[in-house]
């Protein structure tokens, strides 16, 4: 009898324990999609400053606008990611973006180029 009760204890603890295992993974959060105003506007007037800011006085393409950089983000990631002696890098005359700082325009462009 004792053995019984024991047993019993036993199973409803472990099913207890599997249930609330099972809540928390329906309830786990949605994943955050990257936007130009939250993840790739900073990186921009972090590194693309002077020259494709015009407020700051920089006279190449703006790049201080969602519309331009989203149309031009095949092209942006392509200079972003040559290298420092290749014709074309950007940023021109700095040092290469870190990887995770190029994946900042990556993944907004998988995400789907949203604005907010
Ligand atoms: C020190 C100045 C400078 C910085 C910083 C700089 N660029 Fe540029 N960028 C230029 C110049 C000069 C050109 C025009 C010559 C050329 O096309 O290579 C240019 C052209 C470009 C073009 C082609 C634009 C067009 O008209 O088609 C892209 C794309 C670009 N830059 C991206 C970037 C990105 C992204 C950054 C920041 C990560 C950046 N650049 C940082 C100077 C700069």
């Amino acid at each position: 009898m004792k053995n019984t009760l024991t047993v019993i204890s036993i199973m409803t603890f472990a099913f207890l324990l599997y249930n609330c295992t099972g809540t928390k993974k329906a309830t786990a959060a949605a994943p955050v999609l990257s936007t130009w105003n939250s993840n790739v506007q900073t990186v921009i007037m972090a590194n693309c400053s002077p020259c494709h800011i015009p407020v700051k006085g920089g006279n190449k393409k703006a790049y201080d606008n969602y519309a331009n950089t989203k149309s031009d983000i095949d092209e942006i990631i392509r200079r972003i990611e040559l290298n420092p002696t290749d014709r074309g890098f950007m940023p021109f005359k700095h040092p290469k973006l870190s990887d995770s700082t190029i994946a900042v325009f990556k993944q907004w462009k998988t995400d789907g180029l949203i604005e907010n």
